[in-house]
């Protein structure tokens, strides 16, 4: 099993990840012990404050790093970039911030409105990119009404990438809530760490996959487990369409909406 994580602030002394190269290299480490052999770093992008602009260099020197230890994790550039940002740079500029450079933007949606997910989405969209919805099922708006965020997916205009501690219950009963219900409708494209640092802080976001694959193998099936955490992230680093997988729960996914006459959904 090797994994992918397209969601983790590996990179240290840029944002809320590790301070220094110590905890990039223990949870590059506690990444290769957990299968996962490629780690997209995806640092917050604060405007004005951090915009990725070293972010090429600092990523090879770390990478050097984590070769000099014999640590077999290969590291991509990525970031995770606020609504707001994707309404004022150009096309150019979030293309060079997209997963691996292939257009697949890592779209922060902690306390969105539908509004303001739907016009940043547009805006991406119009730019040649798609969005991916980072955690959604932390968003009040989602978890109220989850048939609007149906809505926007079903549109074709993002994806959606699931935090895999909210799977494990790490954000609690209503965010656990809202991950299975987008994962009961096949509304899942991805699932990520979002991992912060190696240690069991911020709400058990390590940088370890293999409990959650485990974890969602048990529920939906293998097959889905590997198409949200291995086919679809290599899928999205090498810029081709993640697929949809069917949904777990006909009954949820027709109440969101989603077995309209000509849906297609992946066969499993
Ligand atoms: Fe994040």
């Amino acid at each position: 099993m090797r994994l992918t994580d397209t969601h983790c602030h590996i990179m240290y002394g840029v944002d809320d990840g590790p301070d220094e190269p110590e905890g990039s290299l223990a949870m590059a480490a506690m990444a290769a012990a957990g299968g996962i052999g490629t780690v997209v770093a995806t640092p917050h992008i604060v405007e004005g404050l951090y915009e990725g602009e070293d972010r090429a260099r600092q990523l090879q020197e770390l990478q050097r790093e984590l070769d000099g230890a014999g640590i077999d994790v290969k590291l991509l550039a990525g970031a995770e970039v606020p609504m707001s940002y994707c309404l004022t740079v150009t096309a150019a500029r979030l293309g060079e911030l997209s997963i691996n450079g292939n257009g697949f933007l890592l779209m922060e949606t902690a306390e969105a409105t539908f509004q303001q997910l739907r016009r940043a989405a547009y805006q991406v969209r119009l730019q040649g990119l798609y969005p991916i919805f980072a955690h959604p099922e932390r968003t009040s708006f989602v978890q109220e009404h989850p048939r609007d965020f149906a809505g926007l997916l079903t549109a074709g205009d993002g994806f959606c990438q699931v935090t895999a501690a909210s799977l494990e219950g790490g954000f609690g009963k209503r965010v656990l809530r809202a991950a299975e219900e987008l994962l009961d409708g096949g509304l899942v494209h991805l699932i990520a760490s979002d991992a912060h640092s190696a240690g069991e802080y911020s709400s058990n976001r390590t940088p370890a996959l293999s409990q959650c694959f485990e974890l969602v193998r048990k529920k939906y099936g293998g097959e889905t487990a590997r198409l949200l955490l291995e086919e679809n992230p290599e899928k999205v680093i090498q810029g081709e369409m993640p697929c949809q997988p069917p949904p777990a729960d006909a009954r949820k996914a027709r109440w969101l909406g989603l077995l309209k006459k000509g849906r297609h959904f992946r066969r499993l």
